[in-house]
């Protein structure tokens, strides 16, 4: 009796203390929570994640905008994150001081296998100095006799046939193989298998930034590093390709730098030789992470855009015709001969929207964002998605529409809340060259093929499934020769 006695009060004493922590915590962050945007009322360890259902859904969180506004604020556990919404606030919330918002949240995962080195998720010194070094190198390769467009126009003699053919693979082949060539200075034959675990690695990794196994390690990412499970597999896809960028790294050194630069690997060595000796070491190391971040960035991206685009198609071809007639490869120039066909692309980019949510900012320093005071450190999510579908720019935001970006003569228009790449310090690196492939592979597969729904398919399922970026739902298509 005693002893069942004490039992009862001590787990009575265990639940009162765990109530009085809840409510001290509920109680702090209702503190904490005062001098930020408004938003949902967080609970003490979760925060809004079970409102969320664990994910930042774009159109979840323009309902919450609704509600609270155009800045509002969410609590991941105890982190307080900011999310942007809307053309205005995006834009002005990433360009008004831009510096201040120029810094990269980067999940554990991330800090783990890049080390605070490359482009995409470095911060500070690092990122300055490697964007710096990847901006001018992109810019040099572009100017170049074997340029951008050079290495787009070469990668597209793919093999469709006319028997129903899946291009998803195809098209992440060749946007690859541009990467490829842009960065070490050639292409793959398509069946080599080095080429391959390139491709498995770089679709490993991106699967795994959205997957729940990322979201696990977040939660106890020391512990969980240690133990079996997917992350594993990312840890040695990311290995894969970091040790092939620096295998390259030394092909190029051993070879010595060329008369004329050829690839990113030898401008960026170019460049590099204007710094000193002490940095050269930590300037190579940072050139592999930045090589694999272009293929992180600019492969999947490009081509889940394009495997969208083809969905599409047909009164694009009747302009590639009456414009061009049969003359050689379309290069980027065409593209103010062929506005409707411009708009098209345009508009595939506003509406399948495929990085819905951007990529996380912080605050460099302690900022006014858009009139709330946010300490350094501050994470800020910039809903993009939000802004490619905000009701007050577009005239039908929900509807696939070129007529966006066209005027009532037909002419091509640019939109300002047209911001696939972002905006303001940390706007994507690669847009020239992603809109350069963009336009090129479109444009020149249109001409050359018709594009069929297999015998018997009826209809196009355009709805969205997220794996990295959001994605069509796996499809055959026929490519007839015209
Ligand atoms: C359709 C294709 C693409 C889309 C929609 C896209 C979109 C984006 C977005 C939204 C960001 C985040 C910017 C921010 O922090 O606010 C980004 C960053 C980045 N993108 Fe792209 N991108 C594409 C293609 C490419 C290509 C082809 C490359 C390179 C070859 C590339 C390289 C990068 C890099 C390095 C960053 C990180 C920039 C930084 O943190 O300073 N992207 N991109």
């Amino acid at each position: 009796m005693v002893a069942s006695g004490s039992m009862l009060t001590i787990s009575q004493a265990l639940i009162a203390l765990i109530v009085s922590f809840l409510i001290m915590q509920f109680l702090k962050l209702r503190q904490a929570s005062r001098h930020l945007p408004p938003g949902p009322i967080p609970l003490p360890v979760v925060g809004n994640l079970l409102q969320l259902h664990f994910h930042l859904h774009r159109d979840f969180l323009m309902k919450l905008a609704k509600i609270h506004g155009d800045i509002f604020t969410l609590w991941f556990g105890w982190t307080p994150i900011i999310v942007l919404n809307g053309f205005h606030a995006v834009k002005d919330g990433l360009t008004a001081h831009p510096e201040e918002v120029s810094g990269r949240a980067v999940s554990m995962f991330f800090r783990v296998i890049e080390k605070g080195k490359g482009i995409i998720f470095s911060n500070g010194r690092t990122w300055k100095q490697q964007r710096r070094f990847g901006v001018m190198t992109l810019r040099h390769l572009g100017m170049g006799k074997k340029g951008l467009e050079y290495w787009v126009q070469e990668e597209l003699i793919i093999a469709l046939v006319e028997k129903p053919l899946d291009p998803c693979l195809p098209l992440f082949h060749s946007v690859s193989n541009v990467i490829c060539a842009v960065v070490f200075g050639y292409r793959f034959p398509s069946e080599d298998k080095n080429f391959h675990r390139l491709l498995k690695a770089t679709e490993t990794l991106f699967r795994f930034t959205e997957s729940l196994g990322h979201h696990l390690y977040e939660l106890a990412p020391h512990i969980i590093h240690h133990l079996p499970g997917p992350h594993k597999k990312a840890l040695s896809a990311y290995d894969v390709l970091n040790s092939f960028a620096k295998m390259e790294i030394t092909r190029h050194l051993e070879r010595g730098i060329p008369d004329k630069p050829q690839d990113f690997i030898d401008f960026y060595l170019v460049e590099m030789e204007k710094v000193s000796d002490s940095a050269t070491c930590s300037y190579i190391n940072n050139l592999a992470h930045t090589i694999v971040d272009l293929f992180l960035a600019g492969s999947e991206t490009t081509a889940t855009t394009l495997y969208w685009s083809l969905l599409y198609m047909v009164k694009v071809q009747q302009e590639l015709d009456a414009v061009l007639g049969s003359s050689q490869l379309i290069c980027y120039e065409d593209r103010k001969k062929m506005p409707y066909t411009n708009a098209v692309i345009h508009e595939i980019q506003r509406f399948s929207n495929i990085i819905p949510v951007g990529l996380p900012r912080v605050c460099a320093k302690n900022t006014m964002l858009l009139g709330f005071p946010l300490a350094k450190g501050t994470t800020i999510f910039p809903n993009i998605g939000s802004v490619l579908y905000d009701p007050e720019q577009w005239e039908t935001p929900r509807q696939f529409n070129p007529g966006h970006f066209l005027d009532k003569d037909g002419n091509f228009v640019n939109q300002k809340a047209f911001l696939p790449f972002s905006a303001g310090h940390r706007v994507c690196l690669g847009e020239l060259l992603a809109r350069t492939e963009l336009f090129i592979f479109f444009s020149n597969l249109l001409r050359a093929f018709t594009f069929r729904l297999p015998e018997g398919v009826k209809q196009v399922n355009i709805e969205p499934i997220l794996a990295g970026t959001w994605q069509p739902h796996p499809y055959g298509i026929c490519a007839v020769p015209r």
